[in-house]
């Protein structure tokens, strides 16, 4: 079955956005195709991996990603030919050790992970099996609760929200097809509820709605709302996620961390204040999992915020942990968190994001696999969400085609099991 890498190719394409980002195309030996492409954040944490960006003002707002396509095209392809393409591991170094840099600043995270999942993809082409079989062949198919982000706010959305992602979480269905109906049809219970009151139903980059709610409030009662009006129960078939996304609210005071809802009241806060704001929320709305509630720097409030609610709610590390082991390893031996968010682009390999997920499961912290706010028709984390037994995937809201391309490949991987999939129960 050995087939190894025979030609690479990269090109710029154009991201959900309207900025350019890099697409890979892999042939093997044996003659077969892999293709991947790169998302992009917004609301991106400091200690990503360096997202290699041309800077020429006069192209694409100096977002090209030209030199990282010529890296793939020049230094990368003729270090990777000949390589055996079912060593994912071994690739991986290689492309590591090309860069050379601790952050991929060099050859740019961009360029390699493009490489690192189309190689992932030949592979499966060339064996004949889905890709989630060729990344981690799993003992069982669980299919992950999806996180359906239906409001937008913060960096995502130009309106009043300063939590950037308000989020359906239907664990109480079934199976993942219909968890996936039920947001659906929640979603456009919200369309209707928001048009009733006359709000905007235009959305964000995600998908969600991006109204101009008055209150974060708003956004709770309007969820709560529209999920009875689709005909389900709030905490039982359908709970709610945030991502606070709060690195984007941090304003440095002193020697002292604030936190300002700069989009809509203007209130600064401490992590404890904060911190007492979510516990407030919680006793009110079905809140099953917080996302960055505390900053990426702040792991003394965080240490407060596990402390506080980690007993009682997922608290989720994105920005904080970066998908990045040596970040997770030292939050959890600060007892920091209990769930990381998982971002290929973040790291930059598959291999290094199948070792932040087997050290968070191996420490009992959950794994949130994640898109971006800048997307391509890729769906590799849909596999990578199987592949890894993750039981939790958000990819955005319940419209655009880059959102629901990675739910309808789940919905494929569902029907091909055979009725052996079954649906992950994250929040039993
Ligand atoms: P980003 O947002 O892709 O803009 O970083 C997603 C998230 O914060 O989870
Ligand atoms: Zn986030």
């Amino acid at each position: 079955m050995a087939a190894s890498i025979a030609s690479l190719q990269a090109i710029q394409i154009i991201d959900s956005r309207g900025n350019p980002t890099v697409s890979v195309e892999v042939t093997l030996s044996d003659g077969s195709v892999g293709e991947a492409s790169v998302p992009s954040g917004a609301s991106t944490g400091e200690f990503e991996a360096v997202e290699l960006r041309d800077g020429d003002s006069r192209r694409f707002r100096g977002k090209g990603v030209t030199r990282a396509v010529d890296n793939v095209n020049s230094k990368i392809a003729a270090a990777v030919k000949g390589l055996d393409a079912f060593d994912q591991e071994g690739l991986d170094r290689r492309l590591i050790e090309l860069d050379g840099t601790k952050n991929k600043g060099s050859l740019g995270a961009n360029a390699i992970l493009g490489v690192s999942l189309a190689v992932a993809h030949a592979r499966a082409a060339s064996a004949g099996k889905e890709l989630y079989q060729v990344i981690l062949e799993p003992k069982e198919i669980i299919l992950p609760v999806p996180m359906v982000n239906v409001i937008n706010g913060g960096a995502h959305a130009n309106n009043s929200l300063d939590i950037q992602e308000f989020m359906l979480v239907p664990h109480g269905a079934p199976t993942y097809s219909e968890g996936l109906r039920y947001a659906a049809e929640t979603f456009h219970a919200l369309g209707d509820l928001l048009r009733d009151d006359g709000y905007s139903t235009a959305v964000g980059d995600e998908g969600g709605y991006a109204p101009r709610f008055e209150s974060t409030e708003l956004a709770f009662d309007f969820l709560l709302r529209a999920i009875e009006k689709a005909g389900y129960k709030p905490g039982e078939s359908i709970s709610l996620a945030l991502d606070v996304a709060s690195s984007e609210l941090v304003e440095k005071d002193g020697s002292s961390t604030m936190y300002r809802f700069e989009k809509s009241t203007g209130e600064s806060m401490t992590a404890s204040q904060l911190i007492s704001v979510y516990e407030d929320w919680m006793s009110k709305y079905p809140i099953v999992s917080i996302e960055d509630g505390l900053g990426e720097n702040d792991w003394e409030g965080w240490k407060e915020i596990t402390a506080r609610l980690g007993s009682k709610v997922q608290l989720v590390g994105d920005d904080l942990f970066v998908t990045n082991t040596e970040r997770l390893a030292q939050g959890i031996e600060m007892h920091v968190g209990n769930s990381i968010l998982v971002k290929l682009n973040q790291i930059g390999t598959l291999t290094e994001t199948l070792e932040a997920i087997k050290l968070a499961q191996s420490n009992r912290y959950t794994a949130v696999i994640s898109h971006r706010s800048g997307e391509t028709s890729d769906t590799t984390i849909a596999d990578l969400a199987v592949a890894t037994s993750a039981g939790q995937i958000k990819t955005g809201s319940m419209c655009r085609a880059e959102r629901m391309a990675k739910y309808n490949r789940l919905l494929w991987i569902e029907a091909k099991s055979g009725g052996k999939a079954k649906y992950a129960t994250p929040f039993a």
